[in-house]
């Protein structure tokens, strides 16, 4: 029996020294020290043995079990020391791998610009007005003086929502224009920036949608002067100091005077280059003096109350700055386009 004890003693050994995980250990315990384990079993029929035997035995058993005890111990710390050498290894992390590189996006350049229209105008103390894309008739044509015959309010130039003749998409931002004078107390400082619709078919210059910049004053005393002077502050800021306007006779329904506003080519300074077409003037923006017949829409009383409007197409505007010869690459979102406005 003595014999048998030092062959577990020697398995267990072996056994212990090849388990490398808190499983291993586990069942090693338990083959051995458990309640059916070898060595249990062994002290089970020492009842077989004589008295003198016993004692020996005995003596001997209970070394083999605090020996098997104490290497179960001592495996146990090592192989918990080794996972957790083991887990540190892996979640070390090696700065001076390089690492995953994030692709950064840019603001496209229809933001761009009108981010910088905005800082300019809110610098001059404009605030900034939102107006629905889905439009009436009312809002878009009826309320800004648009006679019932104009072109514009045509099927083939404007996207009516189906089975709803009294419903568009804004083909220009001037609706936010009555909707301000509806909603806001005099006097009224704001531009509105936003997207319009027109049937247009796509090709270098034209987009079924596309951006404007709309701009409304009204107050006591504004005269065709207050125009001038603030488009002329704004293009100087936008273009650079050297830029000047000019205004050409035009016709719009919601102004009276109604005006075509140009300015000096900035790149070639009025001498006449590619990006003017030689004429040394760009055609920016449409403007004029709110038609009373607007400002009676929204009660205003048109004796002591007048204002200026404008609008501007952004797409115009970056193309020029940027010199972008075609309105398409503006909506290809091909990153290599976008990327150069960083
Ligand atoms: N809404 C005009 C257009 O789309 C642009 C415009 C012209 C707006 C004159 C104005 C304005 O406010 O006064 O062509």
């Amino acid at each position: 029996m003595q014999n048998q004890l030092k062959e577990i003693l020697e398995n267990a050994k072996k056994n212990i020294a090849e388990a490398s995980s808190k499983e291993d250990i586990e069942k090693i315990r338990v083959e051995y020290l458990g309640k059916k384990g070898q060595l249990t079993s062994i002290l089970k029929s020492m009842g077989k043995l004589s008295k003198e035997e016993r004692p020996v035995v005995g003596k001997v058993a209970n070394e083999v079990r605090e020996n098997i005890e104490e290497m179960i111990a001592k495996a146990g710390t090592a192989v918990k020391a080794k996972e957790q050498e083991m887990r540190t290894k892996a979640e070390t992390l090696d700065v001076t791998v390089p690492g995953t590189e994030r692709k950064l996006g840019a603001k496209h350049p229809i933001s761009v610009t009108i981010d910088e229209i905005t800082k300019i105008f809110m610098s001059m103390g404009f605030s900034v007005a939102d107006g629905p894309e889905v439009e009436t008739v009312f809002y878009n044509f009826d309320a800004l003086n648009a006679p019932q015959n104009h072109p514009s309010r045509d099927l083939t130039d404007t996207f009516y929502i189906e089975d709803q003749e009294d419903v568009l998409l804004r083909t220009q931002t001037s609706p936010v224009q009555i909707r301000t004078i509806l909603k806001e107390d005099l006097p009224i400082k704001i531009i509105s920036p936003g997207r319009c619709f027109r049937c247009d078919t796509p090709d270098a210059t034209h987009s079924p949608m596309f951006h404007q910049v709309e701009g409304l004053v009204v107050d006591e005393g504004i005269t065709m002067s207050d125009l001038k002077g603030t488009l002329d502050a704004f293009v100087k800021r936008l273009f650079g100091p050297e830029t000047r306007t000019k205004l050409r006779p035009h016709h719009f329904p919601f102004t009276e005077p109604s005006a075509e506003v140009d300015v000096s080519c900035f790149k070639c300074g009025g001498k006449g280059c590619s990006v003017c077409k030689g004429s040394g003037w760009i055609e920016i923006l449409g403007a004029g003096l709110v038609h009373p017949n607007v400002l009676k829409v929204g009660g205003i009383d048109t004796e002591k109350y007048s204002g200026f409007a404008f609008g501007m197409g952004v797409e115009r505007v970056a193309m020029l700055k940027y010199e972008i010869d075609d309105i398409r690459l503006l909506y290809e979102n091909d990153m290599r386009f976008i990327e150069q406005f960083k």
